[in-house]
């Protein structure tokens, strides 16, 4: 009998590109969505004949622009993987959105379709830096679509991105003190990555440095209203998204879609999952488990010690480094000084 497995479905389409993103997507006003679904519907297939009729505990549709979608599309992709899998009846079902491309009806029929969490890339609530980022849209259109999302059952989540070109700590608390007055349950706060392909990366931009980027983090820790539960994201008890922490914890995934990658998990063994066209690598028990323990680490609640994480972890160092490094239960997580040098420590913690 397989495993479950979370499924990750990759929209690569925009309106058009902002200035700091390198994410696998192309602006494209007018995709093809019919060869677009039978893509999507030949790969469920694919999987349905590798993995059996697995249990699907979350489905993810992140882009790209997965509010651009056709509902009718959404509706034909959901329907395909209810035929091949069994969609649990918890079963959380998230689509990231941009504001400017969802209106309430679209949102209610998204939901009528089994769509219950919505992602906002919000960005920014300074018009100036939207406009900066290369954003289509304004901060009044981002906060009207949050009010029209919070009336609805569903869970609910905005993007945010710091450490901006001349952005200073203060301008950051300030942007967390008004986030806290928009009543959200989940926030993902993304530090500004610059990425060599893309606008930014081709300017020669004043960035903060990396004290002041260790200091905006800390900041936004201690003035939103929400729990940090991963480096990025905070969330309100019971509303931590379950898709990512089910990927975090070691869970087995499948992504569809150009471009998506996924682990999964049949004939005893994990795989490593690249697209383009699908190709399949086998990973052993340490490559995996090595996996687990970069992804556990993020997150508050830390690592599962299975016998796989227990067999590579340096016991002596995690012993010598108690301000770095808890174990609680069944779990070994980081302490906030721990999280801040998290990539030097992992050197020391792996064997
Ligand atoms: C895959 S994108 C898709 C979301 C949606 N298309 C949008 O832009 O609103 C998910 C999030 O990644 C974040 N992101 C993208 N590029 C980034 C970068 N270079 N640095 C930091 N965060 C980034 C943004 O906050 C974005 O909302
Ligand atoms: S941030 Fe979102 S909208 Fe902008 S290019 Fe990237 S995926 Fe597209």
């Amino acid at each position: 009998m397989a495993i479950e497995h979370n499924i990750y479905i990759h929209v690569p389409f925009c309106i058009s590109k902002c200035n700091y993103c390198a994410f696998f997507s192309r602006a494209d006003i007018a995709p093809d969505w019919e060869s677009y679904t039978v893509g999507i519907c030949d790969e469920i297939d694919y999987w349905a004949d590798k993995l059996g009729r697995i249990n699907v505990p979350t489905i993810f549709f992140g882009g790209g622009t997965p509010s651009l979608i056709p509902v009718s599309v959404f509706n034909k992709i959901i329907n395909h993987i209810s035929e091949k899998f069994n969609i649990l009846p918890n079963c959380e079902i998230t689509l990231e959105s941009n504001p400017g491309t969802i209106n309430e009806q679209k949102l209610d029929d998204f939901i009528a379709c089994g769509m219950n969490r919505l992602s906002v890339g919000v960005q920014s609530l300074n018009d100036d830096t939207l406009k900066f980022m290369g954003r289509r849209h304004d901060v009044q259109t981002a906060l009207n679509l949050l009010d029209i999302a919070k009336k609805k059952n569903i869970k609910l989540n905005a993007d945010f991105i710091y450490g901006l070109p001349n952005q200073t700590t203060d301008d950051v608390i300030q942007m967390c003190k008004r986030i806290n007055t928009l009543g959200l349950h989940h926030v993902s706060m993304y530090e500004l990555t610059i990425e060599p392909t893309t606008p930014f990366g081709k300017m020669n931009l004043n960035m903060p440095s990396n004290n002041t980027m260790a200091d905006m983090y800390i900041a936004i820790g201690e003035t939103l209203n929400l729990n940090r539960y991963e480096v990025s994201n905070y969330a309100a008890p019971n509303h931590t998204c379950r898709h990512n922490e089910n990927i975090w914890d070691g869970g087995a995934y499948i992504g569809l879609g150009v471009g998506a990658a996924g682990r999964p998990y049949f004939d005893n063994k994990w795989y490593e999952q690249t697209g383009g066209e699908i190709k399949l690598t086998p990973i052993d028990t340490k490559t995996r488990a090595t996996e687990k323990i970069l992804t556990g680490l993020r997150t508050t609640r830390g690592v599962l010690l299975s016998d796989d994480v227990v067999d590579i972890i340096s016991m002596d160092f995690v012993k010598q480094n108690p301000y770095l490094i808890n174990i609680n239960n069944d779990r070994l997580s980081l302490t906030d000084k721990g999280m801040l040098v998290l990539d030097s420590l992992l050197l020391e913690l792996v064997k």
